[in-house]
């Protein structure tokens, strides 16, 4: 029997964020926090971190800073992240329905060509427990552990990094 969560790698789309995803990055970024991260955090954590009433003009506008690669299955946005020219991974996230299968490894694979060819000597993200095997799957290491406050809510975080410099 084929394994159901199998996905044709060959069907993710990567491009480049364009006018007007703002508001299906929001989903993504909503929905994957609310359910794929709920497994490692509190209601409480979830709230501050990706609340329900965000404002719609600040997010926009950080979408904009950021510029993420945005990945598409079959004409639909499942997933989103970015890389800065001094290999900073913002923010990276993927539906939690695309969720396993393969949509987080061709984002990855194009921030590592970007960086590589940026010349950024190193990718390093604050990265979430939940994201913390994925990351490492990808050779990152733990840096620091890190404890961020939100509105008087403690999140704990991973500072984590990989060398991009041939040994
Ligand atoms: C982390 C995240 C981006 C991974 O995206 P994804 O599309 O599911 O990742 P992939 O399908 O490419 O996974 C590749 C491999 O990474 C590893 N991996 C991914 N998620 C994992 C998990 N939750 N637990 C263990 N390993 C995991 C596995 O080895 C996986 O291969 P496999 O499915 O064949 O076992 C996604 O789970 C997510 O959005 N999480 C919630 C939001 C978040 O925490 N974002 C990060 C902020 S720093």
């Amino acid at each position: 029997m084929p394994d159901q969560h199998a996905c044709d790698r060959t069907d993710i789309l990567i491009r480049e964020f364009a006018s007007g995803d703002e508001v299906r990055l929001a989903d993504v970024f909503y929905h994957a926090i609310h359910q794929t991260a709920a497994a490692d955090y509190s209601p409480e954590q979830l709230a501050v971190w990706a609340p329900v009433q965000s404002d719609p003009g600040r997010w926009a506008e950080k979408m904009r800073s950021i510029q993420p690669f945005v990945a598409e299955i079959g004409g639909m946005v499942v997933g989103y992240a970015d890389v800065q020219r001094n290999g900073y991974i913002d923010h990276f996230y993927v539906s939690p329905q695309s969720g396993r299968r393969g949509v987080g490894t061709a984002l990855m694979d194009q921030i590592h060509q970007v960086a590589l060819s940026n010349r950024a000597p190193q990718l390093f993200s604050s990265v979430s427990l939940t994201a913390r095997p994925f990351f490492e799957k990808f050779g990152f290491m733990i840096d620091a552990v890190q404890q961020v406050v939100v509105d008087g809510i403690a999140l704990r975080n991973f500072r984590m990094s990989k060398s991009l410099t041939p040994t």
